[in-house]
């Protein structure tokens, strides 16, 4: 999604918005461009494509200026092209950067159209930039101008805007879409995310939504939505700069992928003790709302929706009360009927993916509580939950995701057992669970060892242009995970199944075009998913099986790797690692974009 990079500083500017867009492009975009408040009034200088190609743009011809804006574009209003590339500008004026979509455009527009402005691109932003001169004609403060449109505006904005008149200030707005503002010494920044300003700071102050603030290199201003000028914390970022460098590894995504053991470690850090969960990590008022549960509703998209598809099968059998659990795009625009006694739960890594933070609004006032499961600290989603378990995993910089996904899965069992000590969940068992959790990072570690052998497995894939996913209980989510990896990095078509399906259609696919991988711990489904696994092989079906027992043995045409052994209760956790490192062998071998795969974004800020 669209990312922004605002600086006001005494120093030139120009490589500290370069360097803070480059840290972005992982969130995915089409275009970029910057303005600069220079000698001769604000100069812009955009291109379609990558920062790259902006870069030598302005090493050619550089703009000198020591406050500006910046910004990523991700179309949606508009191809992807110069013209539609930010910084949008009204006459020589303003220049205005904007993440996030006015549903209203069109109206404004015709508005602005009879009023006399003419448009130069085709997307939503420019309203903006319009309606900002349209009323710096009748008051004298960029930032009082900024705080009268925003009512004006319908849907989501995260905004950076620098007036000719003032060349010393910027100032920014958000409503729905993240933006922080990274607080330095004799200089200040407005950015997307804290990783894009690491370079240069590492406070940050998280605004509100209908916050209006002025940025100057000495100061911050804030007014809240009511105008009033209200005080906003400032905080340290907590992963030490080096989180976000790719350090020894070629991608993103490998390097977060082996961090998995540490981040495993980090989220269970401080929460649990010798046998027992430290329920103080859900917040003050977590106890008596737990108390009260009766149900839970899970809410999330992509691979945070797959987190949430294994913790129902955990919380309806360990906890024993109902789980449903829905994609946030469906939910937020269907008639929901909500039961008493519900748990509203969300799962986010970003914390700002705009489907899951609409149905949390939608629902917010009719549900006994909401709980985010959520990596990034002061995101949206966290802001305005009543209560959160981060999931302290680093921040996350390739698009296919990693790490989130297993930390989610280790804050969901947690949150299990917050839930069955309410339900009559013994000692002992809480004790098992959370002596299975600590051996977790020494067995992911194990499965990580197998890389040379899954990098040989990926071989016979790079050639193939479908591939089908199977699995049972909690591994069928697992496998579901495992085709969306394979789809969104390697551009092969992958679908998942519970294996028990499969004679129920996708069977007819099956032939020796089509590899099968299936996961295969040793559990009470085995002996069920090998029967299944022999209705493939005896189509010519290829299989790729991830085995956590003897009695899955390679023969011709199936390939077998052993799996190191683990709780049950963990398999979905430990079986996930080696379908993310088949994905990103087999992405290397065909060659695509593993960390920006093409089409995507991070995070999915608008609808
Ligand atoms: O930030 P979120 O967890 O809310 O994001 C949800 C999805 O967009 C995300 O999980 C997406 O599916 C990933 N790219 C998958 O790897």
């Amino acid at each position: 999604m669209c990312g922004i990079v605002g600086a006001v500083a005494t120093r030139p500017v120009q490589e500290i918005l370069l360097e803070g867009l480059r840290r972005l492009e992982y969130r995915g975009y089409d275009s970029a461009g910057v303005a600069l408040q220079t000698e001769t009034g604000i100069q812009r200088c955009r291109r379609n494509g990558k920062v790259q190609a902006l870069s030598n743009a302005l090493q050619e011809q550089p703009l000198a200026g020591t406050t500006g804006i910046a910004h990523t574009r991700w179309a949606t209003h508009g191809a992807p092209c110069e013209a539609n590339a930010h910084p949008h500008m009204s006459s020589d004026r303003l220049a205005v950067v904007h993440n996030g979509i006015i549903e209203n455009f069109e109206e404004l527009k015709a508005d602005l159209q009879q009023h006399g402005y003419q448009f130069s691109s085709e997307t939503d932003t420019e309203v903006i930039a319009h309606l900002l001169d349209r009323e710096l004609q009748s008051v004298s403060s960029l930032h009082t101008a900024v705080a009268n449109i925003i009512g004006r505006l319908e849907g989501a904005y995260a905004l950076g805007v620098i007036e000719k008149a003032d060349p010393s200030q910027l100032v920014t707005a958000r409503k729905g879409s993240p933006l922080v503002i990274g607080v330095g010494i004799g200089e200040n920044f407005i950015a997307s995310d804290q990783l894009a300003l690491l370079q240069v700071t590492d406070r940050f102050m998280f605004l509100e939504d209908g916050d209006v603030a002025t940025l100057t290199a000495a100061d911050i201003t804030v007014t809240d939505i009511s105008g009033k000028k209200v005080e906003r914390e400032v905080t340290q970022f907590e992963h030490g700069v080096s989180a976000a460098d790719k350090g020894e590894f070629k991608h993103y995504m490998l390097k977060e992928t082996y961090e998995q053991p540490d981040v495993i470690k980090a989220c269970l850090e401080g929460r649990i003790s010798d046998d027992k969960l430290l329920e103080q990590c859900f917040g003050v008022k977590a106890a008596d709302i737990f108390d009260q549960v009766k149900q839970v509703q899970i809410i999330a998209c992509g691979t945070s929706f797959h987190a949430g598809l294994i913790a129902k099968y955990w919380i309806e059998d360990l906890v024993g009360i109902p789980c449903m659990v829905e994609v946030a795009s469906e939910y937020r625009y269907r008639s929901v009927v909500i039961q008493e006694g519900t748990l509203f739960l969300t799962i986010s890594q970003s914390g700002e993916t705009a489907d899951t933070l609409a149905a949390l609004r939608e629902v917010q006032s009719r549900v006994l509580a909401s709980l985010v499961v959520c990596n990034v600290p002061g995101s949206s989603l966290v802001r305005e939950s009543d209560l959160c378990l981060m999931t302290n995993a680093g921040p996350e910089i390739g698009v296919a995701s990693t790490k989130a996904f297993t930390t989610q899965l280790v804050a969901l069992m947690l949150t299990t057992i917050a839930l069955g000590r309410r339900q009559g969940m013994s000692e002992e068992k809480e004790a098992e669970i959370i002596c299975a959790l600590k051996a977790l990072p020494e067995q992911v570690q194990q499965a990580l060892a197998m890389d040379p052998d899954i990098e040989k497995m990926a071989q016979p894939f790079a050639e193939k242009h479908h591939a089908l996913f199977l699995g049972r209980g909690t591994l069928y989510p697992v496998a579901k995970e495992g085709a969306l990896k394979l789809k969104e990095i390697s551009y092969i078509h992958a679908e998942s199944y519970p294996a028990g399906e499969l004679k129920h259609g996708p069977l007819a696919l099956v032939d020796k075009e089509m590899p099968v991988v299936a996961v295969a711990p040793q559990n009470d489904m085995l002996d069920k998913l090998k029967a299944n696994l022999q209705e493939v092989r005896a189509r010519g079906g290829e299989l790729f099986v991830f085995a956590g027992s003897e009695k899955v043995q390679p023969e011709e045409g199936i390939y077998v790797l052993n799996m190191p052994a683990c709780a049950e209760i963990m398999q979905p956790i430990l079986y996930t690692i080696p379908l993310q490192l088949l994905s990103y062998h087999v992405a290397i071998l065909k060659g695509t974009d593993v960390d920006q795969p093409r089409n995507l974004a991070k995070s999915v800020t608008v609808e």
